[in-house]
């Protein structure tokens, strides 16, 4: 059966708000003007202190170095000619404050401005964290984590690069030209005039020089992420890599995504390079001008020597503080790039939220925690529905099996429940309470979830085992570790402080789920969602998991998805699930006796014992 858009009573899942590449081609980018303003109110603003002591930090320095060269003066003349004696102790003394304040405020300029700029990172950083961990699944899903750590590493550190360089430089630069500009203008206006004739020229290759770096640089920032993704994806699967001889295989893709990357970086580079010669290039034939027109002037005597040395000296001095300028302009139009990529991240909204009313769930005492579907619909991608139509009661305190095929729908169920998303048709409620109208806090801190694969943080045993609940005292975690059966291996493997390895690599299957099943001992919610929690252990370790878990479920509603069908024979209610729709439901011996798709999938399973399909 099909969804008709008529069906949805709700709206579907809007798309995820990360925008494929090239998507974001089509639509269009903000204008600089958005993106400056908002760094400048966002983060540039809040460090302006330190930004201003650079600043001061930036005018000492410079001034210094004036001073050194006009102390020259005096030396001479009281030293050398005057030979006052004095002067001997004085004017050393002078340079030696000179020098002094120079290297004092050289330092506050560099390290004003270049830990301003990691503090903007830094807090750009903790803007897109906080933005990534509140958003919804769906979303979630739509960016490869390993694109999501190189923004966080890569992309931030163009925009430190730009913001260090662009505060430093800017003010400086823009100060030096002007005060070189009047110099200019004193001497002779018209031939300031005729020396700014090309200006306009510089603006346009700086301009198109900035395009097109920023092209290549959006690119090389999206080519490392693609890296980042190869990379992860081997290395978390390095031993799938390793047993079947795939290392030539892996090493091929990644040496194409690092030549890929490598050519627009390159690019990039070259844009970079160009930068400062193509200014110079044009400011030389200016020079080359305005030399002629000089001349030209000097021989109809308009133009006296000295007059014409000192506009070519400024002239020349302006060159500098022109090309820096003209780079400064490459790098920040990089990373204005960059920090449009991250305000991506930070401005993604979740599709599900609290609502605005929204009350914390009250769940019935003492017995409570019934789940009622009702008509749900729901899908992943449009055109094919992972749940069609459902309804199901969980009374509460009872243990309620899912059973069926895999991608009959069962782990939607779970995440339904959850509110990893939210149906499009239909209603769920617990206790009677429509979970839309519930904060996702309460409703998630009533549910306790183990799935197939345990997760496990590179942290101390009692560390992950006290997710369940983080104020737990250390008596509470060991008395849910001895009711997972757990405490016995935990005590043997050196205790609750070891450390598990990235994954839990260091720990068994059955050792790993045990853990997970002490956490959610821990979290004591009157919900149990066990997704296949045994599949994926030997029987040794399955013996003892069941045991733990037949503790867990004591007193609770406990809705359980499992292969191996001798685990759920106790089930209050099976419901059997395919392609999205409840097909049969009932006890054991009134499904058994019904003799259709449970009945086979038992048969099926029982000559299988190992049947995990
Ligand atoms: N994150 C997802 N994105 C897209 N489709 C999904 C996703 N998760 C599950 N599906 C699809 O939804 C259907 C139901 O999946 P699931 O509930 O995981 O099945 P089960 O747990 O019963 O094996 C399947 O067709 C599956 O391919
Ligand atoms: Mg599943």
């Amino acid at each position: 059966m099909t969804l008709h858009p008529h069906d949805l009573t709700t709206k579907p899942a809007a798309p995820a708000r990360i925008m494929h590449p090239a998507e974001r081609v089509k639509a269009r980018s903000p204008s600089d003007w958005r993106i400056i303003r908002r760094l400048v109110r966002d983060y540039l603003g809040r460090q302006w202190a330190a930004l201003s002591i650079a600043a001061a930090c930036m005018i000492i320095a410079a001034g210094t170095n004036g001073a050194l060269a006009a102390i020259l003066n005096p030396a001479i003349k009281k030293i050398f000619l005057d030979k006052v004696p004095h002067m001997l102790v004085t004017i050393p003394l002078e340079i030696m404050g000179i020098v002094l304040l120079r290297a004092i405020s050289g330092f506050g300029e560099q390290y004003f401005t270049n830990s301003t700029a990691e503090r903007i990172v830094a807090a750009v950083q903790r803007d897109m964290f906080r933005s990534q961990i509140t958003l919804d699944l769906g979303s979630l899903n739509a960016i490869h984590s390993g694109e999501m750590i190189s923004k966080f590493l890569y992309d931030a550190a163009v925009l430190r690069n730009a913001i260090t360089r662009g505060v430093a430089g800017l003010g400086k630069e823009i100060v030096t030209l002007l005060a070189l500009f009047v110099v200019m203008l004193l001497q002779d206006w018209q031939l300031t005039l005729i020396s700014l004739a090309l200006l306009p020229a510089v603006a346009f290759v700086t301009q198109k020089l900035g395009r097109s770096l920023r092209k290549s640089s959006t690119r090389g920032m999206e080519e490392t992420g693609t890296l980042a993704r190869a990379l992860s994806e081997t290395l978390s699967g390095r031993r799938i890599v390793k047993a079947y001889n795939l290392e030539e295989h892996v090493a091929a893709i990644a040496y194409g995504r690092i030549e890929r990357r490598l050519q627009y970086v390159i690019r990039a580079v070259r844009s970079r390079s160009a930068s400062v010669p193509s200014t110079d290039l044009i400011g030389g034939i200016a020079a080359a001008i305005t030399v002629a027109f000089a001349g030209w002037q000097a021989m109809h005597g308009q133009l006296a020597i000295n007059e014409f040395a000192s506009f070519i000296a400024a002239m020349l001095l302006a060159q500098q503080p022109v090309r820096n300028l003209s780079q400064l302009m490459a790098i920040s139009s990089e990373g204005l790039s960059a920090a449009n990529r991250l305000f991506e991240i930070i401005d993604a909204k979740p599709s599900i939220m609290d609502a605005p009313k929204a009350k914390p769930l009250q769940i019935n005492r003492p017995r409570g925690g019934g789940i009622s579907f009702d008509r749900i619909r729901f899908q992943y991608q449009p055109g094919s529905p992972a749940l069609d139509d459902i309804s199901l009661e969980i009374p509460p305190g009872k243990k309620v099996a899912l059973v069926g095929p895999s991608g009959a729908g069962k782990t939607t169920i779970f995440n339904l429940i959850l509110r990893f998303y939210d149906p499009h048709a239909g209603t769920i409620s617990i206790d009677g309470q429509d979970l839309r109208t519930v904060t996702l806090t309460s409703l998630r801190e009533h549910i306790a979830l183990v799935t197939q694969e345990a997760i496990l943080f590179d942290e101390s045993i009692a560390q992950n085992i006290s997710l369940g609940r983080t104020e737990a005292s250390h008596e509470e975690i060991v008395a849910a570790a001895k009711a997972a059966a757990a405490h016995d291996f935990i005590a043997a493997i050196g205790g609750y402080e070891t450390t598990v390895g990235e994954g839990g690599l260091k720990l068994s299957g059955g050792q790993r789920q045990r853990i997970a099943i002490a956490r959610a001992m821990l979290r004591n919610a009157p919900i149990l969602l066990l997704d296949e929690a045994t599949s994926s252990l030997d029987s040794e370790s399955e013996r003892q998991v069941q045991d733990a878990l037949a503790k867990l479920m004591e007193g609770r509603t406990t809705i359980v998805i499992a292969h191996r069908l001798s685990t759920v024979l106790d089930a209050d209610i099976i419901y059997v699930l395919d392609r999205g729709r409840v097909v049969e439901r009932g006890t054991h011996p009134y499904l058994i006796a019904q003799g259709g798709l449970y009945a086979r999938l038992y048969r099926h399973n029982l000559e299988e014992p190992l049947g995990c399909s």
